[in-house]
């Protein structure tokens, strides 16, 4: 093989193994940008409907159960911090509110999501026991938002 094709070759075994799903690679900044908020409108869309009918804005009992468990499987870690994990930062021409701190303190980032998921965990518990009746409950949820959004600078 001369030299040229062998080069050319390991360019198209490294070009495959970038495309192989198996393996996690980086993903176009603006494709991962779009996803993570799309994650995170879901929590906020879950959160605001659970809100609406422990406030009585809505009379949904019935769908206290399903939006609670919405909201626990949208907080899963690996929903979160998997729509984080690539730094992104200058990168892409989506708009964006993540800040830089969360690439620089990614541990206290993953602890905020942890956190948000034990709470979320709480309240599908409450709900799955017919125990959630108060907009209270929803409280350390609602806290935990304003950790990164607020007190860490996570959020422009
Ligand atoms: C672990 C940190 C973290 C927690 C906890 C968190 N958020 Fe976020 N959230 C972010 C970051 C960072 C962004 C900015 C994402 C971006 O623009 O790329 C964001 C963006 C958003 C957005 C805007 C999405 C968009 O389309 O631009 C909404 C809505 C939102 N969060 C709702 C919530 C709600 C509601 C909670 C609590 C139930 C919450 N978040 C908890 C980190 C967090």
């Amino acid at each position: 093989m001369t030299r040229r094709l062998s080069l050319l070759t390991a360019a198209f075994a490294m070009s495959v193994m970038a495309c192989s799903p198996a393996m996690a690679q980086d993903a176009d900044p603006d494709a991962i940008i779009k996803y993570r908020k799309g994650v995170m409108s879901a929590i906020g869309a879950k959160a605001n409907a659970l809100a609406a009918i422990l406030k009585g804005d809505v009379n949904l009992p019935d769908a206290l159960g399903p939006n609670a468990e919405a909201l626990a499987a949208s907080t899963n870690a690996a929903v979160i911090t998997g729509a984080f994990r690539q730094n992104t930062d200058g990168q892409g021409n989506e708009r964006t509110t993540a800040t830089a701190k969360i690439w620089e303190d990614w541990d206290r980032f993953e602890k905020a999501s942890n956190d948000l998921q034990a709470a979320a965990l709480e309240v599908n518990k409450a709900a799955a026991a017919g125990e959630l009746t108060s907009f209270d409950q929803l409280k350390p949820v609602f806290a935990q938002c304003g950790v990164c959004h607020k007190d860490a600078g996570f959020r422009d």
